[in-house]
């Protein structure tokens, strides 16, 4: 079985490779590079000296993407490739939606050309908006607060319109919670680009001594201790569910839902402690006004994908701090 890994160079599309590889599969990788570097193409061989299809290129780019199809016989595809920042959205939503949507098209209409029918979507706990009821199910309301949800929620109304329109279509979107940690080896993990938007690789940078402070923003929402709650979950665990999704479409058709998460929520607070606890290091931190458009608390109810995808999440927040400053120290 041949995957189109979309986005392959990224936080989770490499560590998803990495488990691709690991199970056997073949991996074509299509990335322009825009929040990831060529050199995780050595790290993933490092990882798992199996041999990878690489194109450098843009998924907007229709011919691009019809010369990769022609040359590889396609069975699958994980789509990754996608901006991601919320607040850049805010500033810049041209780009956004021009990326975001027009490269989920252009993909769609060239499998469609191809004759791939298979497809893993990315898609992001960010679609529930502002949760009445919790933890979170796949059946529960949708909506969106800001261009980068407002992206994943138009996204996955395409590929249910696209899932109804022909039954050969098996889709499958997975709404990540929050992703954090890096591969056991050290040799990739979470290292974007400027300043993180994300808690976990600013953690990660006052850990190291790079940053002075962690910024908290807000300790007043109704909370344990007051600062937001978060379901993390392992970036390897959430690797893991993307084998267990493409499994799955080899024996369901039309488009299921699942949400990737621990069921258990975490604190900044709580966060920032068990990194100093697991790798005795300090992260000072003071505590800031809320930033525009978070929500107070998100977690998951994961029944669904542990019953149909017989996934379950298996390592927890102290591996995650872990494996986070693994590989800040290995790539220092
Ligand atoms: C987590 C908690 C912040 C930074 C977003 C997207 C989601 C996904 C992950 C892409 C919150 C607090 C953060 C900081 C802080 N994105 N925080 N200081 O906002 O839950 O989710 O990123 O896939 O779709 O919505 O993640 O890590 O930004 O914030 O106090 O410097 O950390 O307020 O409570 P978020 P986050």
């Amino acid at each position: 079985m041949k995957i189109l890994v979309g986005g392959g160079c990224g936080y989770i599309g490499s560590h998803t490779v990495v488990e691709l590889l690991t199970s056997g599969y073949e991996v074509v990788i299509v990335d322009n590079f825009y929040n990831s570097s060529r050199d995780v193409l050595d790290r993933i061989s490092k990882i798992c000296d199996k041999k990878i299809s690489f194109y450098e290129g843009d998924i907007c780019d229709k011919e691009f993407l019809r010369d990769v199809f022609s040359k590889e016989k396609i069975d699958s595809v994980i789509h990754f490739a996608g901006y991601k920042a919320v607040g850049e959205s805010v500033a810049k939503p041209i780009m956004y939606y021009r990326n975001n949507i027009d490269s989920t098209l252009t993909l769609l209409e060239v499998m469609e050309e191809y004759g791939v029918y298979n497809l893993v979507f990315s898609s992001s706990a960010t679609v529930y908006g502002v949760p009445e009821k919790l933890p979170l199910r796949e059946d529960f309301p949708v909506s969106a607060t800001n261009p980068y949800g407002y992206t994943k929620l138009m996204i996955e109304q395409i590929l249910k319109d696209v899932s109804y329109s022909n039954d050969k279509w098996r889709i499958v979107l997975l709404r990540y919670f929050n992703p954090i940690g890096a591969h056991e080896s050290g040799l990739i993990g979470e290292n974007p680009d400027g300043i993180p938007n994300n808690i976990m690789p600013y953690i990660m940078r006052v850990a190291s001594g790079e940053y002075d402070k962690v910024h908290v923003f807000g300790n007043d929402y109704d909370t344990k201790d007051g600062t937001g709650v978060r379901d993390y979950i392992h970036v390897v665990d959430l690797a893991k569910g993307h084998i267990k999704a493409i499994e799955y479409l080899e024996k369901n058709g039309k488009i299921s839902i699942f949400n990737l998460g621990t069921g258990m929520g975490y604190s900044v607070l709580d966060l920032i402690e068990t990194v100093k606890k697991v790798n005795n290091v300090s992260v000072p931190y003071v505590i800031e006004s809320r930033r525009p458009g978070d929500i107070a608390t998100c977690y998951a109810d994961c029944s669904l994908a542990n019953k149909e995808l017989g996934w379950t999440a298996e390592k927890g927040i102290e591996d995650m701090c872990r494996d986070a400053y693994n590989f800040v120290l290995k790539n220092k």
